[in-house]
């Protein structure tokens, strides 16, 4: 979205309900403690791909929201700040799925499940989302996930995959850098494999998904791509 064709007074209504939004999710966090709540706020204000989720609507009101490798479930966060949610977590590492339960609660409609993403069952979904998860991974696990996340896509559901695009030199190297110091220090598994964007595009056609690339990076040293994927017209399952 080109913010700048966008007339002054509707930028300046966006910033305020993004910031109140902003403002509603990450106090969800107080109760996970000082941590969970400094990178709920850093991460979802710096982080371009959870204010075009929102703004872009990209996740309808009321859709049934399955978040691969969730972390401590921030786009829950928005989602639950923003109305009623149906919204299943998978996370890998006990102690974000830990802080995700604590945000979101176990009464709201949100449902956190820490488990891997490469065994866990995927329950029927309207949107479906990877949000720099799927590096973790080994090539063939990728793909196999790629066609699970897809098959558990209800008519008309749509699949959203960000991921770095390993043919940007520079940017690539600095998330790379990134997620190899966050995994140290968060003791999880460094991250295995990335693809140049027009192979994760293939791989999303070759299972029948219509695909459309948006730069997700802005205002960072990344090159993040978000991928919008749907099922085309008439396609099978
Ligand atoms: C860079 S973080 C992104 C978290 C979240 N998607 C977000 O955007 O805030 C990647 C997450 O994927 C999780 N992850 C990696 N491999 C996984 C697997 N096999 N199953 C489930 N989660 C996994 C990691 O533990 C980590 O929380």
């Amino acid at each position: 979205m080109n913010t700048m064709s966008i007339p002054w007074p509707r930028r300046h209504a966006d910033d305020l309900a993004w910031h109140a939004l902003l403002d509603r999710a990450s106090a969800l966090y107080r109760p996970a403690g000082r941590y969970a709540w400094h990178f709920a706020r850093g991460k979802l204000r710096l982080d371009p791909v959870f204010r075009h989720l929102v703004e872009a609507g990209l996740v309808p009101a009321g859709a049934r929201v399955l978040d691969l490798g969730c972390g401590q479930g921030l786009l829950g966060s928005l989602l639950q700040a923003a109305g009623p949610v149906r919204y299943t977590g998978v996370e890998l590492q006990a102690r974000d799925a830990g802080r995700a339960r604590v945000a979101l609660g176990t009464s709201s409609g949100a449902e956190i499940v820490c488990g891997d993403v490469r065994t866990q069952a995927f329950p029927v979904s309207d949107t479906v989302v990877l949000l720099d998860v799927l590096h973790y991974l080994p090539p063939a696990a990728q793909e196999a996930v790629l066609a699970r996340a897809c098959a558990a896509l209800a008519p008309g559901g749509r699949l959203l995959l960000r991921v770095g695009d390993a043919e940007a030199r520079r940017g690539y190297a600095f998330g790379r850098w990134v997620d190899r110091v966050v995994s140290g220090l968060r003791r999880g598994a460094p991250p295995v494999q990335g693809r140049p964007v027009p192979d994760w595009i293939d791989r999303l056609r070759a299972l029948g998904l219509q695909v459309e690339a948006r730069p997700m990076s802005q205002g960072t040293l990344f090159a993040n791509v978000l991928l919008v994927a749907q099922r085309r017209e008439g396609a099978a399952a």
